[in-house]
């Protein structure tokens, strides 16, 4: 059984050794030498070059190194009737969960308007709504969204979440569709974006979408740089539109030096790294999903190529 890995930051030999931990019968090929063709069945990728996927032909499966799929679904040479499936693992669900809790609060407790009057010496005794009082809504409401509202509810906050199909979420209001929308972002103060990238989420952190927030929101983009038009959230900063935006994924990345983001007083720039796939506890994660495969069942979280996650 020989897995093929093609990983990011030259970490295929902490991916091997993570494998060969969990699973010692598994043969790990890397990307630039990976010996006879025909002997690889599955795949483990981070944007692996367009087509490259189909030199093997036996492949039975197509794991994806991160959540996002947007990296593959983009290619239009991927082998057809190969399962694609994305990553779902405790700690990369945990990292998304304390990168919004801490970015939330921030934004709550109003963190970068008392770091400035540090900044100021000035004593600013700034009362804050409570928790229950402030609005938090979140886009996207899969594995990353759920686990984040559940964090956020630990604080008590009046949260709604928004997906493309009708969800229950028992701990706040739940909108869904083209018609949630706008009564979605109506209500939301504190907006967190965890969608997956597709044609129909493309550039929808637009003007348009800002307009429908209440004046003064915070935005909190944690999924794709392909979900926000950069000119709209300038402008919105400007306007007051937006209050603030900590942002953690750009249209391009790494972001270019010269880039507005980097100096703007009430931006807030990470490298995405919102939340980072963990060797360990994702490895056991694909194993478990390759011995299914061997057992005849389908593999878990699955991709719908048609919805494009
Ligand atoms: P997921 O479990 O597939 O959840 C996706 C959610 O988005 C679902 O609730 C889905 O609705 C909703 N959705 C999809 N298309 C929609 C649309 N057109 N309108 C409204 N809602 C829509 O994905 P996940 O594991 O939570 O991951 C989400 C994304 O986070 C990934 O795709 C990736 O881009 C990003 N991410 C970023 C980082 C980082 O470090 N910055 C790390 C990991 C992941 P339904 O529930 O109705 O299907
Ligand atoms: C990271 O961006 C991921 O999709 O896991």
């Amino acid at each position: 059984m020989a897995l093929i890995i093609k990983s990011d930051f030259a970490r295929d030999d902490i991916w091997r050794d993570a494998f060969n931990a969990v699973a010692p019968d598994l043969d790990c090929r890397s990307w630039q030498s990976p010996g006879d063709l025909a002997d690889i069945e599955y795949a483990f990728v981070w944007k692996p070059e367009k087509g490259g996927l189909r030199r093997f032909p036996n492949l039975k499966c197509i794991f994806s190194i991160g959540a996002g799929v947007d990296h593959l679904l983009g290619d239009e040479g991927l082998p057809e009737g190969v399962p694609v499936v994305r990553m779902v693992e405790p700690e990369l669900t945990r990292g998304m969960a304390e990168y919004v809790a801490l970015h939330v609060l921030r934004c709550h407790r109003e963190v970068p308007t008392l770091e400035q009057a540090q900044r100021d010496r000035v004593w600013n005794e700034l009362i804050v709504p409570t928790a229950p009082d402030r609005r938090v809504g979140i886009m996207g409401f899969g594995v990353l969204g759920q686990a984040s509202a559940q964090a956020l509810s630990a604080f008590g906050f009046d949260l709604a979440c928004w997906s493309r199909t009708e969800k229950a979420f028992p701990g706040g209001q739940s909108f869904h569709g083209a018609e949630g929308l706008k009564p979605f972002l109506g209500r939301t103060e504190i907006l967190v974006c965890l969608l997956p990238l597709t044609p129909e989420t493309e550039g929808i952190l637009n003007r348009d979408l800002f307009a429908a927030l209440p004046r003064g929101a915070w935005l909190i983009n944690a999924a794709r740089g392909g979900h926000q038009n950069e000119d709209d959230i300038l402008e919105a900063l400007e306007s007051g539109q937006l209050v603030g935006a900590t942002l953690d994924v750009f249209r391009k990345e790494p972001l270019p030096a010269d880039h507005p983001f980097w100096s703007h007083p009430r931006v807030t720039v990470t490298a995405h790294i919102a939340s980072v796939t963990q060797p360990r506890s994702a490895a056991a994660e694909v194993v478990a999903n390759i011995r299914r495969i061997e057992q005849g069942a389908a593999p878990l979280h699955t991709v719908n190529i048609k919805a494009g996650y």
